[in-house]
C-alpha cells in the first residue's frame, strides 16, 4: 500500500512553475538515482510534468530542489516502496494519474541487485530481486497500459541489463528477473501493436552509478546523464528495443555465437 501519509508531505504537489510545458506528462519510477534522476532531471529540463518515485525521501527532496533552483522547475515526488507485501498497484496508478492530471509516458529505471546473488541465490534473495526487477514492474506496466487505453495514446520504457544475454555464475536472480520482464514487455509489444501505445525495452550495458560502485567493469561505464539522453531520444522513435551503449549489440552477438566449450570458461 501506499504509505497514507503520501499527500502531505510526502506526496508533494501543487506548487505552479512558469516554464511553457510541453505536451509529455512522465511518471519516473526509480527516479531518485542514477539514470532515473538524471531522467527526471533533464525531463524537467524539458518543460516536461514530472513525477518521480522511490524509497528514500531525502534524495527525492534534493532532486526537488535540485531542479526548483537550476530549471525553475516543479518536479513531484512520492516515496514509495514497491517491494511491501501491501504496496497496492491500482492505487499507486490512479494517484500518479490523479497528482498529474495526466499521463502519456513512464520510464521505470528502478533495479535492485544484491550482492549475496551469486552462485546458488537462497530463496530470499530470489524472491526479492523477482519482486522488484520482475513483479512490480510488469504489475505496473499493466496498470499504466490499462490507463493508456482509456486514453487511446502512451509510451512505457523500462530498463533491463545486458546480463540478461549472457548468463554466468553472478546476477542469476538479477538477470533472470530483468529476462523475464523483457519477455512481457515482448508479449505486451505484440498486444498493442499498430495502437498508439508503446512499450519500449532499454538494454543497458556498465553506468556509473550506485548499482556499479566498486564492481570490475570489463569494459567502459557510461554516465547517467547519457543513458537519459538516449532514453529521451530513443523515446522518440518507438522503436521496440535497443542495447546502450551501442557497442554491447555486437559483443552480444559474439557472446550468443559462442559455442559452450569456449563460453563456459569465460570469467566475467
Ligand atoms: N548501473 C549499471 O551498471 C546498470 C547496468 C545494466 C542495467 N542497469 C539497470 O538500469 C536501471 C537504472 O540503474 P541505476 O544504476 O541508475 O540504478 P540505481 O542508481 O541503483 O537506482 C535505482 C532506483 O530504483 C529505486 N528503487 C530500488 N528499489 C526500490 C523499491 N523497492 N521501491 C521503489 N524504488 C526503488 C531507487 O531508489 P531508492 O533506493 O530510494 O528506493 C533508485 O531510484 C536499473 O533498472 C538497472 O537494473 C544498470
Amino acid at each position: 500500500m501506499i504509505p497514507s501519509d503520501t499527500s502531505s508531505p510526502n506526496f508533494a504537489g501543487g506548487l505552479i512553475s512558469n516554464r511553457a510545458t510541453t505536451a509529455r506528462s512522465c511518471v519516473v519510477v526509480g527516479g531518485s538515482s542514477g539514470v532515473g534522476r538524471a531522467l527526471v532531471s533533464q525531463l524537467s529540463a524539458c518543460g516536461d510534468a514530472v513525477l518521480a518515485v522511490a524509497r528514500d525521501r531525502r534524495d527525492l527532496a534534493a532532486l526537488q530542489s535540485d531542479c526548483l533552483i537550476r530549471q525553475d522547475a516543479h518536479v513531484r515526488i512520492v516515496e514509495a516502496d514497491l517491494a511491501a507485501s501491501d504496496f497496492d498497484v491500482a492505487a499507486f496508478v490512479k494517484r500518479c494519474v490523479d497528482d498529474l492530471g495526466h499521463v502519456t509516458h513512464v520510464f521505470m529505471p528502478l533495479g535492485l541487485i544484491d550482492a549475496d546473488d551469486c552462485g546458488l541465490p537462497s530463496s530470499e534473495v530470489l524472491q526479492s530481486l523477482t519482486v522488484v526487477n520482475y513483479l512490480r514492474p510488469a504489475q505496473l506496466l499493466s496498470a499504466f497500459c490499462q490507463y493508456f487505453s482509456t486514453i487511446s495514446h502512451g509510451n512505457a520504457m523500462v530498463f533491463t541489463s545486458i546480463a540478461t544475454d549472457a548468463p554466468r555464475g553472478r546476477n542469476a536472480a538479477y538477470a533472470s528477473a530483468k529476462k523475464a520482464l523483457e519477455f512481457y514487455c515482448r508479449a505486451l509489444q505484440h498486444h498493442f501493436a499498430d495502437t498508439k501505445i508503446s512499450i519500449q525495452i532499454c538494454a543497458l550495458g556498465y553506468v556509473d552509478t550506485t548499482m556499479s560502485f566498486g564492481a570490475k567493469l570489463l569494459l567502459p561505464a557510461a554516465g547517467p546523464e547519457e543513458v537519459a539522453q538516449f532514453a529521451l531520444r530513443f523515446c522518440r522513435t518507438g522503436t521496440r528495443f535497443s542495447y546502450f551503449p551501442r557497442f554491447w549489440l555486437p559483443i552480444i552477438m559474439l557472446l550468443k555465437a559462442l559455442p559452450w566449450s569456449l563460453y563456459k570458461k569465460l570469467r566475467f
